[in-house]
């Protein structure tokens, strides 16, 4: 069954790429009652020039947070900014999208520096699990007004969408690594995959699902050129994918077209 996305929804990194096009599509396609709060390093910068004439378009829809995944001050400061906007309510969807790959791709072993390993750790598992653990009260709150669906678990009540990859996958990378060696990248989001799995386990019992998607090989700035699918035709995907996931993918990784992958 699908479930439209509804209330207050947070996405990271979405000055650009994927992250944008989830600001725009979720403020089409969501009605009256639905929020987005949409966070980025510098939300007056330059770099924010595209969120901020999306923000105009659609008026009083979106607001913008800062927000740095890779610092603890900055989330916390996040944090309560929400909060106090959004009072009473909780937050009923939290997705961890901002990310980076470094070195650049393909990045074998002798290009990956001892910095880079733990940089892209930093941002894509620590930023993720540091979101996860301050948001929960929120969550949680969204998650209690919905009492009457017992332990239904959505997207539309209270659910964590951790944007993972299929080259995450450990079964999958005899066929992936040729293509793209990508040590750190890889390793980060295969532990963002284990803390996927262990808040999905840690939060069932206030009924939040947690699942991770892969959004597809996109033309982004992350994903090149080269890379078939648009940012459209991604979100598109995923954004039904999370209107459509229940009980039974709490805790698992599909990508943008529903489709399970393995760990
Ligand atoms: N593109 C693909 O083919 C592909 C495939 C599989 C998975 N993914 C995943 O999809 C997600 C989005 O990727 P994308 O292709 O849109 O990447 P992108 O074009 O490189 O955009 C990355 C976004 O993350 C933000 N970001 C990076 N570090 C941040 C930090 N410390 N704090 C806050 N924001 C930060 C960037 O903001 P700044 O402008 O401030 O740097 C930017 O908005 C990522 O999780 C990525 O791993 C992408």
């Amino acid at each position: 069954m699908s479930e439209k996305l509804e209330g207050n929804i947070l996405v990271t990194g979405t000055n650009r790429g994927i992250g944008l096009e989830l600001v725009k599509q979720l403020a089409e396609k969501t009605g009256e009652v639905a929020h987005i709060y949409a966070c980025c390093r510098e939300p007056a910068g330059t770099s924010a020039e595209a969120l901020r004439d999306l923000t105009n378009q659609y008026p009083g829809k979106i607001t913008l947070i800062k927000l740095d995944t890779s610092d603890e001050d900055s989330i916390s400061a996040a944090v309560q900014a929400v909060s106090k906007l959004i009072g009473a309510g909780g937050l009923n969807l939290l997705i961890n999208n901002a990310a980076i790959n470094q070195p650049a791709s393909p990045a074998p072993l002798s290009a990956t520096r001892k910095n880079d390993m733990m940089d892209v750790y930093e941002t894509n598992v620590v930023g993720p699990f540091l979101i996860a653990k301050m948001f929960l009260p929120l969550l949680q709150r969204s998650a209690e007004r919905e009492k009457n669906k017992g332990d239904e678990m959505s997207c539309s009540r209270s659910a964590i969408i951790n944007i993972s990859t299929i080259i995450s996958s450990i079964e999958k990378c005899p066929e992936t690594f040729p293509i793209a060696q990508m040590y750190s990248y890889r390793t980060s989001k295969a532990a963002l995959n284990m803390l996927t799995r262990c808040l999905a386990e840690d939060f069932k019992i206030h009924n939040i699902l947690v699942a991770a998607i892969h959004p597809g090989w996109v033309r982004t700035d992350m994903g090149g050129e080269q890379a078939p699918l648009t940012t459209q035709d991604s979100v598109l995907g995923m954004l039904s994918v999370m209107s459509s996931l229940s009980n039974k993918d709490c805790g698992m990784l599909v990508d943008w077209q529903g489709n399970t992958i393995p760990w």
